[in-house]
């Protein structure tokens, strides 16, 4: 049985379907790379996975149980605890330029009130991630790859079980690409499924298990990554 399964995925914007009835599946551990030209719906597609877009069609399987499935109307408390499942590190890392690098780590967990040893776990994730003595740093301090390790901590702190990246690469210089491959490799360890929007082929090859292509937001292909390049 597949760890994750996208059943069916739909998402218009007035009359343009940006994402078309698409389905994939995921075993746990695995990285899915999205790829395709740009506008065909790779970011749509993965904040309807975090539910930033609310899907009009659709449903996502974790673990064998359905904790989704798109209705007309859907209570903002309802949709936030779905949300809770997902971890998103946006292309431009979002921090927030008025809070220290822990302070962005910490704050959804301490709003959210969920682990009491929130402090302790972003300590943990800031020492992995290399970013021990950047804790009291603000963010316009930090280098593109250090804000996008915070952006990383913060995604990771409130152990989500799929953690999704949009263009991991696009910031940064192509040394940092390699650093940033190894680093997503390394977090199938610390959450179950890994998703990854891309247009680099090259990154797409090295850091997936498998890959999606979209095309006018449709499947066009989805397959292993050694079938897709061979
Ligand atoms: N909020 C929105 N309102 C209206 N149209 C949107 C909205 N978001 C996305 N679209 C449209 O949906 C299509 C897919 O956009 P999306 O951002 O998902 O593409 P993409 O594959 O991520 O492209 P890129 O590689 O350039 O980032 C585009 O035509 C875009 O204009
Ligand atoms: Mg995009």
């Amino acid at each position: 049985m597949a760890y994750f399964e996208v059943r069916n995925i739909s998402k218009s914007f007035n009359e343009y379907k940006a994402v078309d009835d698409v389905s994939f599946m995921l075993e746990k551990g695995e990285i899915l790379s999205i790829i395709g030209p740009s506008g065909v719906g790779k970011t749509t597609l993965l904040r309807c996975l975090n539910l930033l877009e609310y899907p009009d069609k659709g449903e996502y399987i974790l673990n064998g149980e359905k904790i989704f499935e798109a209705t007309e109307e859907m209570p903002e408390n309802e949709i936030r605890s779905i949300r809770k499942h997902f971890g998103l590190v946006f292309q431009n890392f979002n921090l927030f330029p008025q809070y220290t690098v822990k302070e962005n780590v910490t704050l959804a967990a301490k709003l959210n009130n969920i682990d009491p040893d929130y402090r302790n776990k972003a300590d943990e994730l800031l020492k992995k991630l290399g970013l021990e003595d950047k804790a009291d740093a603000y963010p316009y301090t930090l280098s593109g790859g250090q804000q996008q390790r915070v952006a990383i901590a913060r995604a990771l702190e409130l152990n989500p079980e799929v953690i999704c990246f949009d263009e991991p690469t696009s910031a940064l210089d192509p040394e940092l690409a390699d650093n940033i491959c190894k680093l997503i490799r390394s977090l199938k360890k610390e959450v179950s499924a890994i998703i990854v929007v891309t247009h680099d082929m090259n990154f797409a090859k090295k850091v997936s298990d498998r890959i999606i292509c979209l095309k006018d937001g449709k499947v066009d292909r989805f397959d292993t990554v050694e079938n897709y390049f061979s």
